[in-house]
């Protein structure tokens, strides 16, 4: 991809270690940007990317990293993304989630700075979905609050911002935990039984449609809502079924089950998803087929 209107674009990206924060820096290395990577960690997972060190629930550290390097753009993949621990750690959660936004918000107001943010269907109770960008929300559990605090914040400090709802990211990443597609394969190739909840209803989305989608978002410049996910809504037992079918691993090491038997101490949105037409319509926005997908997982895993 082209990206001829950022030429020489400052961008600063938050939570570069993390799933989305990997393939984001990846992405970017190999574009005409100027690129700064920061994360909670000592050192940068994508060695090549110059690196600054930062917990972003540090104020003073924060502002002054943005200052320094004056970004035309942030892109904030970073955040406190465990659901269930998010009940229990709640001040944690509120700090990473919602404090760190504002004064991410505090110095982009100063320099003028773009803020993308990456937000969650987590933020809809579940009952209706899927969700158009103007859908009312109402979440059911804390990590869902903090999220919909977060882009409540960036409204409130008004700031130029694209928020981006996503829903259930997977696609291959060197380093961290395996995404959800990675770690069915290794379960059932290891011959392990897994348990999949055939109530949650989502469009999943390929970490790389939703680089790109960012790429077009900054390209364009465009601000506002965007909800970027994948071309089918299916349950996750479906999800599953189709990468068993694909690998061609063994499906009856998977059980369905329903989201109230897994006993979790965070409630899930059941009924979910996020319609794209605005941004197909907008930004182009093209995802992969799920097969398509699958395709190129196994080829870059080698599997
Ligand atoms: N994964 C999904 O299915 C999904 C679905 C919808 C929306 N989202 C949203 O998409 C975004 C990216 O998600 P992801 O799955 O890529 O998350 P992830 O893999 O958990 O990565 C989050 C990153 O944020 C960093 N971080 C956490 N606390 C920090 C702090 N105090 N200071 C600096 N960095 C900190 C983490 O560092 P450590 O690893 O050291 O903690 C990690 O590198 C998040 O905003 C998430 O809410 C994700």
């Amino acid at each position: 991809m082209q990206l001829n209107e950022i030429i020489k674009s400052r961008i600063l990206i938050f939570g570069s270690n993390g799933m989305l924060g990997q393939r984001l820096t990846e992405f970017f290395l190999n574009q005409n940007v100027e690129l700064l990577t920061s994360s909670f960690e000592e050192f940068s997972y994508i060695q090549e990317a110059e690196y600054k060190q930062c917990d972003i629930t540090d104020r003073i550290k924060t502002k002054k990293l943005i200052f320094d390097f004056y970004p035309d753009y942030i892109i904030n993949a970073a955040a406190y993304t465990n659901v269930d621990k998010s009940e229990f750690e709640k001040e944690n959660a509120w700090r990473v989630n919602v404090k760190a936004v504002e004064y991410i918000s505090q110095a982009a107001r100063v320099l003028d700075s773009h803020i993308i943010h990456i937000s969650s269907d987590y933020i809809f109770d579940g009952e209706n979905g899927p969700y158009l960008e103007n859908a009312t929300p109402n979440p059911i559990g804390y990590y869902g609050r903090t999220k919909l605090a977060s882009e409540n914040v960036l409204k409130l400090y008004a700031v130029k911002h694209t928020i981006i709802r996503t829903n259930v990211l997977y696609g291959p990443t060197q380093y961290g935990r395996p995404d959800f597609v990675k770690w069915v394969i290794d379960s059932l190739k290891n011959k392990n039984q897994i348990r999949i909840v055939t109530d949650q209803i989502n469009n999943p989305t390929f970490i790389d449609d939703l680089v790109q989608a960012i790429a077009k978002i900054i390209e364009l410049k465009k601000e506002g809502i965007y909800n970027i996910g994948g071309q089918d809504f299916l349950s996750r037992y479906d999800f599953t079924m189709m990468i068993a079918d694909y690998f061609g691993l063994d499906k009856d090491l998977v059980t369905p089950i329903l989201t109230k038997d897994l006993n979790q101490p965070a409630r899930r949105p059941l009924k979910s998803g996020l319609i794209t037409i605005k941004a197909q319509s907008e930004i182009g926005y093209r995802p992969h087929s799920y097969l398509e997908t699958f395709k190129i997982i196994k080829e870059e895993f080698n599997l």
